[in-house]
């Protein structure tokens, strides 16, 4: 197909051509018949330079009356200019006005979070959600990439089940014409029935929770990638879980330069997340999160924290003094940075809140309990790259779960923790191959066997020994782009408190 028109992206390859750019208005300058209009497609920016004199009235006018946002057609000649956002700029011969904007709510000024979500399908548009999109689908492609590569076929497991997978807790309940049914928490189940027909199978949906609390790292509404191998034990699902994770993190490094710099990521520990990964038992993770170790360094954390927050208060204090002599470019650039200062203050207070908090739970943990996100983040502190940990009890295990031959109490489930305090992003294990067993299981679990024939089958015809993984996909993109909450990784998130927009 040919194109009426070129993308920003594809600029360097029509240097020195007439080309037409379609895009919307994201900011503009101008002075004595001259606008400076910057332009952007979805590929990137562009300022495109309108001199009165060289284009006809119709056109000065589109740029005149143009305001932020508005859609526009331009079209001009292409130049290098290192100093420009792309290295390219061009020079307009004509501007076409296709929608002129009202009002833009969003303005450069900054909007609090809530602002800005109840603006989503607006606030998309801004670079930094650029940024994250474009990294949420190059991790989406990396997957597919990775399992394709290997022979694994993509199945889609239906969204809507009779059974619960992940405990009864976190079901989104439905009336299906007169029977019960849900959302489903994992495709996990279905996948296991089609690995016994396809060999190496996994499944790429969406997955639903009714999670009852608020934290940054649960989304109602999330994506999950969940492979499921025939004929795999834990150590084999482990060593693809880590390949997996290797491969998306170099691809992003290689391919999403940009907006890695736009997202202001150190990608230092994303460069250290090579194989091998360290791999503890979860008694052995418990030892570590209650060792002096953990106590130093939650006690150096607090230290550095509060020096830093001197300094952003001294910082503070040096602009307001400045302020008001400031030209007004200086005033907004204080400005700016003031927003700045006060985010990460309001960081750095809560994490002084938390930390004497999360240390005590350290201290309080128990063998036999599930890790808290914050028992996550301390056990991740002392290592520099994604960690897996492996062996849970039981107790807290969902039904599936294959027993330790060596040690009935133990779970042969895995999890891998990524590193910098970002905690879980796959869960994971090998599956119990028994039927007596998973009956039992189901009954103990308080399940409704009735909806469970169809899986115990798969026990019944040629069970095997197999395996599976979920990959958490927001989880995974957060940890990438180095953000703080879940939330601005998925187009339009779903969580307790929020369906809109
Ligand atoms: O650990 P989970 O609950 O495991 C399962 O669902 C298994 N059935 C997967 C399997 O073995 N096939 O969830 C897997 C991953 C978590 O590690 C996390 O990354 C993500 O899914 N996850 C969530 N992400 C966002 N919001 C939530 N509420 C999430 N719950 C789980
Ligand atoms: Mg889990």
């Amino acid at each position: 197909m040919t194109l009426d028109h070129t993308y920003i992206d594809a600029l360097a390859s029509n240097e020195s051509k007439t080309v037409t750019l379609k895009g919307w208005l994201q900011n503009k300058r101008g002075s004595k018949g001259l606008y400076f209009l910057i332009l952007r497609d979805g590929t990137g920016l562009c300022q495109c330079v309108v001199n009165e004199g060289e284009v006809d009235a119709a056109s000065w006018a589109a740029a005149a009356n143009a305001t932020q946002e508005s859609a526009l057609a331009v079209t001009g000649l292409v130049r290098a200019d290192e100093r420009q956002v792309g290295g390219y700029e061009v020079q307009a011969t004509a501007v076409e006005l296709i929608h002129k904007a009202e009002e833009y709510p969003i303005t450069p000024k900054e909007h609090g979070i809530d602002f800005l979500m109840n603006h989503r399908h607006l606030w998309l548009r801004s670079r930094r959600q650029w940024a994250i999109m474009r990294v949420r689908n190059r991790v989406i492609m990396s997957i597919h990439e990775f399992f394709q590569e290997q022979g694994f076929i993509q199945m889609d497991a239906p969204i809507l089940t009779g059974n619960a997978v992940e405990g009864t807790s976190t079901l989104f309940e439905m009336d299906y014409f007169d029977t019960k049914a849900y959302l489903t928490q994992s495709g996990q189940l279905h996948g296991e029935a089609m690995a016994m027909a396809m060999g190496r199978i996994y499944t790429f949906g969406p997955t639903f929770r009714a999670e009852k609390s608020k934290t940054r790292r649960h989304l109602t509404e999330f994506w999950m990638i969940e492979p499921e191998m025939a004929f795999y034990d834990l150590d084999m699902t482990m060593q693809l879980a880590e390949e997996m994770l290797v491969r998306i993190v170099a691809d992003a490094l290689r391919d999403c330069k940009a907006e890695l710099e736009v997202l202001e990521r150190d990608t230092a520990p994303l460069e250290r997340a090579t194989g091998p990964f360290p791999r503890l038992t979860y008694t052995e993770a418990v030892d570590l999160l209650k060792s002096d170790g953990t106590r130093r360094m939650v006690t150096d954390k607090i230290a550095a924290l509060r020096d830093e927050e001197a300094a952003l208060a001294t910082e503070r204090e040096t602009n307001k003094a400045r302020y008001g002599q400031a030209k007004k470019w200086e005033k907004r650039k204080i400005d700016a940075r003031e927003i700045e200062i006060q985010t990460r203050l309001t960081d750095i207070e809560e994490q002084l809140r938390n930390l004497p908090k999360w240390q005590e739970s350290a201290d309080n943990f128990e063998w036999g309990s599930d890790f808290g996100g914050s028992d996550e983040t301390l056990i991740t502190w002392h290592f520099d790259r994604p960690i897996i940990v492996h062996r849970f009890p039981q107790e807290f295990k969902a039904f599936y779960m294959k027993r330790d031959p060596e040690d009935d109490r133990l779970a042969l489930g895995m999890d891998v923790l990524a590193p910098e305090g970002y905690g879980e992003i796959v869960g994971g294990g090998e599956r119990a191959t028994d039927l007596a067993f998973l009956e039992r299981q189901v009954k103990e679990h308080g399940l409704p066997e009735k909806v469970f024939t169809w899986y115990f089958d798969l026990r019944r015809y040629g069970s095997v020994p197999h395996s599976g993984y979920g990959l958490g996909l927001e989880r995974t993109v957060t940890w990438i782009c180095g953000l703080h909450h879940l939330r601005e990784t998925i187009p339009f998130p779903r969580t307790l408190d929020r369906l809109y927009p």
